[in-house]
């Protein structure tokens, strides 16, 4: 499984899947919430809502992940999970680890052979951007050791600026 770390928009990405960084509602938001619900197009949101209706009417907790079309994007699928808020005192870091594996746990159970992440956590929801990129990476190969069949062949980390992207080769020793 190969872990690559690149900067630019994830809803560009020509992967299988690509994750959200959503909040519980899992109606929209701004951040990359509000990009890929932008991009994907209103079947999106109405997808989610029928979540809300159905399997998730109290919301996706936070670590929890669930999959959605990738509708207008070029990823098949879209997979919203929410990350902890520290301006929510939500700073375990047991929660954001759960997002990346949960993620990854969904992405194979889709047949996904790649996924892209963006930084979780590390925008509106205030959470330390090297944190955030050392908990992707112990999360990623975490995941490789414990599920080596997953079929999850590349793991994509898109970040949005240079500085993110630099933390997070910093982070994984690039
Ligand atoms: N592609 C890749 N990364 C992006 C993009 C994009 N198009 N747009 C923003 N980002 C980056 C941000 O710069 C940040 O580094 O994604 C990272 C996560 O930031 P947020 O989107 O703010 O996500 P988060 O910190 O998890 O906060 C989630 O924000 O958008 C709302 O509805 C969302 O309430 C939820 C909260």
């Amino acid at each position: 499984m190969r872990l690559e770390i690149l900067q630019g928009d994830i809803t560009t990405r020509d992967v299988d899947a690509i994750v959200n960084a959503a909040n519980s509602s899992l109606l929209g938001g701004g951040g990359v919430d509000g990009a890929i619900h932008r991009a994907a197009g209103p079947a999106l949101v109405e997808a989610c809502r029928e979540l809300r209706r159905t399997s998730l009417p109290d919301g996706l907790p936070v670590g929890k992940a669930v999959a959605t079309p990738g509708f207008d994007l070029p990823a098949k699928w879209v997979i919203h999970t929410v990350g902890p808020n520290r301006h929510a005192g939500q700073t375990d870091p047991a929660l954001l680890t759960s997002c990346f594996l949960e993620s990854l746990g969904v992405a194979a159970s889709l047949g996904a052979r790649s996924i892209a992440f963006p930084a979780i956590s590390a925008g509106i929801y205030g959470w330390d951007a090297r944190e955030v990129a050392t908990v992707a990476f112990d999360a990623g190969r975490n995941f490789e050791r414990s599920s080596p069949d997953s079929g999850v062949e590349l793991v994509e980390f898109v970040l949005f600026s240079a500085e993110m992207t630099d933390v997070f080769r910093m982070a994984f020793g690039a």
